[in-house]
């Protein structure tokens, strides 16, 4: 992979900063966008900007694209959750998680198609999830992100096969994260909590980053060029499984 220049939309924590590293491992040249890069795995190019304020986005995308001598692949990972039914969150709620989930996509997308339209090989992954495409309970705001996310993987790798750019996402079940910690630590029993997760996934364990930054710096390879407009699941049989208790 050394020929690969990627770049990993909250690449500093999580799901983002394992694809990072794995790509690191792999060969690429990398760079981080993240509104906090302290997580940022050494030698990545770590540059700080929300996903939320399109000017920032442009000056990062640019300076990415500048630094590493062009951009062949974008991961679109950066993501905030949301919790409760249709009626538990306010319009500004509403707006702040879109803002991130959906819009931010869209803006680090904008800021990098004209680098991607100069590569060889090209690919966008998009960091989704199983929420969107199986109902989960008190997940309405969150599901509703990750739903346009997954339709907006669709309607991008229609509009940019001819150009040779493949887009396709990853739908992780419930991984491993600080974020997922973050949510153990607010349960008020986080032990049962950890487990009901845990039983939910046929494995009987949750996802490890490591496993949904395998799938995408898969999907980002070279190796994967005919595949696009796909969502590869990465959440221990959960979507597709039905097991007897
Ligand atoms: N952890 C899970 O169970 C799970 C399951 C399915 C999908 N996902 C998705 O995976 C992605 C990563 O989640 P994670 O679990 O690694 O979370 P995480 O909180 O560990 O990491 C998220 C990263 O995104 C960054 N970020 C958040 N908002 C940002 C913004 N406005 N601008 C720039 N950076 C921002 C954070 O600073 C952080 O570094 C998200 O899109 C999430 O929806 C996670």
């Amino acid at each position: 992979m050394n020929a690969i220049k990627a770049l990993v939309t909250g690449g500093a924590s999580g799901i983002g900063r394992a694809a990072a590293e794995l790509l690191l491992e792999r060969g690429a040249s990398v760079a981080v966008l993240d509104r906090d890069v302290s997580g940022a795995p050494a030698g990545a190019l770590a540059l700080q900007a929300d996903v939320t304020d399109d000017a920032a986005v442009r000056s990062a995308v640019a300076r990415a694209a500048e630094e590493l001598g062009g951009l062949d692949v974008l991961v679109n990972n950066a993501g905030v959750g949301a919790q409760g039914d249709v009626a538990a969150n306010d319009d500004a709620e509403w707006q702040r998680v879109f803002d991130v989930n959906v819009f931010g996509l869209v803006r680090v997308a904008r800021a990098a198609l004209p680098h991607l339209r100069e590569s060889s090989s090209a690919a966008i992954v998009n960091t989704c999830s199983i929420a969107a495409t199986a109902g989960l309970p008190n997940r309405a705001l969150y599901s509703a992100t990750k739903g346009a996310v997954y339709s907006l993987t669709l309607a991008m790798a229609a509009d940019h096969v001819a150009e040779g750019i493949r887009v396709n996402c990853v739908t992780p079940g419930t991984a491993d994260t600080p974020w997922v910690q973050r949510l153990l630590d607010a349960a008020g029993d986080p032990e049962a909590e950890r487990a009901a997760l845990e039983a939910r996934q046929p494995m009987g364990r949750l996802v490890s980053a490591r496993e949904v930054a395998e799938a995408i710096v898969y999907l980002a390879s070279p190796g994967a060029s005919s595949t696009t407009g796909t969502a590869l699941a990465v959440d221990g049989g959960m979507q597709g499984l039905r097991l007897r208790r």
